[in-house]
């Protein structure tokens, strides 16, 4: 089958490469000329773990191409991606879909043949059925289907998620486009991945509760956190208590610093004005979205507050700048807001991140950037880590307290156990559990 994806942002590119690894000849479209010259030299754009030997063999097996030119990739194709960005709108803060409506109405001029367009990008309810108004306006001739087929990866292990999803949403009422799918999802029905065929608007919505449903399981552990710590439980015991059971389940309950990304914190948002928008209000989400953005900025008053009221004059290092480990992405990111509050308050900050430097860079001025862990805790009054690097998670901590001015952590993460530091000679600081 010839597929055409739209877009070669982080979901498009690894959906892409994932459908030719199941044997569908794959054009990969993007109107960043810079950014398909680096694909058809085999750079990525993006930092995702094993994106690029994937790449590199389905384009050495002739079922990955990339180019800038639509028509003839849509031209082709009888299944069309649409994974172009759904930023947050400025100011609004409802998605952008923009860049969606000009691909559908690129990708109606060029259709040849029955075909079955699909928004991969996230998309808010009802965004399926202007799709369909544009394209059967551009277009009253054409044969096609417009399907909502939502992604569920996550940053950092999104080929794993595309190989073995929990499931496969697909949001159509045509039995012709439900084959196509069927077709092109096939080697998943071989693992039994379930499949669930459901309606457009079902689709477009599972895909924003979803999000926000784990936005909000987070949350409210990062609360739970904030409880631990006025009397005296530890987190860590309390998310693995409730995680045991199965209607709660153990994931997402890593108490932190509050979460990023490029999409929580955009999808919380996009679904409480569409929530707004048709009267049906999600006052728990509105405080979900809330509380995180307060938690973010909060966590350089512990920072401040470790360091015994003052940053004047202190240096501070700082491991990890991503939202998360295993990505290059800042998008979110809770250094965005500790960091700056931290050069604010009179500190100099120096950080170290193995992947997001270079990302970070422009979006961090001020920052004395560092070549590695330890390089970066020379003659800090304070280490913090915000982001939980396994490279983070082993640190010499006798080599710490060697180049540190004093042992003082602020662990955001957690990464380490508060009676192991305490033995270590540190005065440790975390999230929700009992500081030494
Ligand atoms: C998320 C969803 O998991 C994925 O299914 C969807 O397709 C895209 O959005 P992603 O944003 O890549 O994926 O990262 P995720 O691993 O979900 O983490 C999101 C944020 O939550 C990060 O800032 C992370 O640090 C934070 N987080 C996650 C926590 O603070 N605690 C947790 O227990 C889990």
């Amino acid at each position: 089958m010839h597929v055409a994806m739209i877009g070669t942002g982080y979901v498009g590119l690894v959906s892409g490469a994932c459908f030719s690894e199941f044997g569908a000849n794959v054009v990969c479209v993007d109107k960043d000329e810079k950014k398909i010259e680096m694909l058809e030299n085999g750079v990525m754009p993006i930092y995702e773990p094993g994106l690029d030997d994937l790449v590199e063999n389905n384009v050495k097996g002739g079922r990955l191409t990339f180019t800038t030119d639509l028509a003839s990739a849509v031209k082709d194709a009888s299944a069309v991606f649409i994974a172009v960005g759904t930023p947050t709108r400025r100011g609004d803060g409802h998605a952008d879909l923009s860049y969606v409506y000009a691909a559908a109405k690129e990708i109606a001029e060029n259709m040849n043949g029955y075909t079955v367009v699909i928004t991969k990008s996230t998309v808010p309810v009802g965004t399926g059925d202007e799709v369909e108004r544009i394209i059967r306006e551009t277009r009253p001739d054409a044969e096609f289907d417009v399907v909502s087929n939502p992604e569920f990866l996550r940053e950092g292990s999104a080929i794993a998620d595309f190989m073995h999803p929990d499931r496969v949403v697909l949001g159509t009422a045509s039995e012709r486009a439900q084959k196509v799918m069927k077709d092109l999802y096939r080697p998943l029905s071989l693992i039994e991945t379930p499949i669930l065929f459901t309606s457009r608007t079902s689709s477009e919505l599972i895909k924003y509760a979803g999000n926000t449903f784990l936005a909000t399981k987070i949350t409210f552990i990062n609360e739970i956190a904030d409880l631990c710590e006025k009397v005296g439980a530890d987190v860590h015991h309390v998310a693995k208590g409730i995680g045991l059971d199965g209607r709660i389940g153990k994931k997402f309950l890593h108490a932190g610093p509050g979460y990023g990304g490029s999409c929580f914190p955009k999808d919380t948002l996009a679904l409480v004005h569409t929530a707004r928008d048709n009267g049906a209000p999600l006052r728990i989400v509105e405080a979900v979205v809330d509380i995180n953005d307060k938690r973010k900025k909060s966590m350089a008053n512990r920072i401040i507050n470790a360091c015994g009221g003052s940053v004047i004059d202190k240096t501070v290092a700082v491991l990890g700048v991503t939202f998360k480990p295993n990505t290059d992405d800042m998008r979110d990111a809770p250094s965005l807001d500790i960091i700056p509050a931290l050069i604010d308050s009179g500190a100099s900050v120096r950080a170290f991140d193995p992947e997001g430097m270079d990302e970070a860079k422009d979006m961090l001025p001020g920052v004395d950037w560092c070549e590695d862990a330890y390089s970066t805790m020379q003659d800090a009054d304070v280490l913090v880590i915000i982001t939980e690097w396994n490279a983070f998670r082993g640190l010499d901590l006798e080599r710490v307290k060697g180049l540190l001015k004093q042992p003082l952590m602020v662990d955001l993460r957690n990464i380490y156990e508060p009676s192991e530091m305490a033995a270590q000679g540190f005065v440790y600081h975390c999230i929700g559990r009992q500081e030494v």
